[in-house]
């Protein structure tokens, strides 16, 4: 059925195609846990053999409190998202680098994992089955959330002898209560986030716990949220707890190199491209805390943030705002790089870049 929050909207086939739920206030979803219809469960037993997967009604997982997940930690998550284009399509953007990180990750953390044509059937197969909560054209996306656990018992350390990968799904607009407007980092000085050999470049859950307590410290202190240091010298940045971070100099723009200790993003690898394609250099590299103070503009990139420019960074008892020169919000390069970024994931503009995929 076609809903109210539809009405409107540019052309008739998408008018005809909109059938979300109506009785979400499509303008104010956030970024919140929601119950939707179906998520996707596979399971995989000790020899590695994958079970074949299915959909099942969104509700709770039976676990065993001996899980490997829940005594050990042992449990990547990815987080991708669908949109709904104008006429009528659904797109998710660049699955098979999230089915690649998942794998890269389950090596890190002892697991097995779904091979990409399994983890992009099965978001696929999660999109359709909760067709109905991806949001109108221009109200936000479906976000799919990825989940690969050590499901079975154990006592010692050791790994699971079970594991199970889920999809569910969520509506989600904005990610920070900002909205699209800046964001107000902390830079922080106490807790680090990763160490070299660690596990900061792969996405297990085990390094967003341990991130609330900054977090929370640095909103009850009126910011966003925190960016943090390298645990060694903690003179250059790394990334902020749930993005990472770009920093904009002239014709310059530069993120901390990917090397164990940042979670590769996407989206920051989307942005890079996009950003190099508009003769912007760009450079993968340590970034000092420094030449951040010194920057023209400052952007965080994630699946879920989007692309949030930033409006200051507070290091020590130096608050720093952005962007410094006094320019037009179109002229931004967060601005621009936002538009360029988004009109692709909405299928506002023709994709040459093969990114795009038609669920
Ligand atoms: C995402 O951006 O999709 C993430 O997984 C980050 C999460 C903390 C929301």
């Amino acid at each position: 059925s076609t809903s109210s929050a539809c009405s409107g909207t540019a052309s008739l086939r998408s008018s005809l195609d909109c059938d979300s739920v109506s009785d979400v206030d499509w303008n104010n979803i956030g970024f919140k846990a929601r119950e939707t219809d179906q998520m996707f469960v596979m399971k995989c037993n000790a020899n590695g053999e994958w079970h074949r997967g299915q959909l099942e009604p969104y509700g709770v997982l039976k676990l065993s409190p001996s899980a490997g997940v829940l005594n050990y930690g042992q449990g990547l998550f990815e987080g991708l998202k669908t949109y709904r284009t104008e006429d009528g399509r659904l797109l998710l953007f660049r699955p098979e680098e999230n089915a690649n990180r998942m794998i890269l990750g389950a090596q890190r953390m002892c697991m097995p994992a779904p091979s990409v044509h399994m983890f992009v059937d099965a978001v696929k197969q999660t999109v359709i089955a909760n067709k109905r909560w991806v949001p109108p054209v221009g109200k936000g996306s479906l976000y799919l959330r990825p989940l690969l656990i050590g499901s079975g018992p154990v006592l010692g350390l050791s790994q699971s002898p079970e594991y199970t990968f889920l999809v569910y799904a969520a509506p989600v607009g904005n990610y920070f209560k900002e909205g699209p407007d800046p964001i107000h980092l902390k830079v922080e000085d106490m807790y680090s986030r990763a160490v070299h050999g660690g596990t900061g470049g792969v996405k297990t859950i085990c390094n967003y716990a341990p991130v609330l307590k900054a977090q929370l410290a640095a909103k009850k202190e009126g910011f966003t949220d925190v960016l943090y240091l390298d645990a060694v010298e903690r003179k250059y940045i790394e990334e902020v707890s749930s993005c990472n971070i770009f920093i904009v100099k002239g014709n310059v723009i530069s993120t901390p190199e990917a090397r164990g200790c940042i979670l590769p993003g996407v989206t920051r690898k989307s942005v890079m491209d996009i950003a190099q394609g508009l003769g912007y250099k760009v450079e993968e590299r340590k970034v000092h805390i420094n030449e951040v103070i010194d920057a023209d503009e400052a952007f965080c990139t994630g699946t879920a943030v989007v692309l949030a420019p930033v409006g200051s960074i507070t290091y020590k008892d130096t608050r720093v705002s952005f962007p410094k020169q006094k320019v037009e919000q179109h002229e931004r390069v967060a601005s621009n790089l936002y538009k360029l970024l988004t009109n692709l994931q909405m299928g506002k503009v023709p994709d040459t870049r093969g990114w795009t995929m038609e669920v």
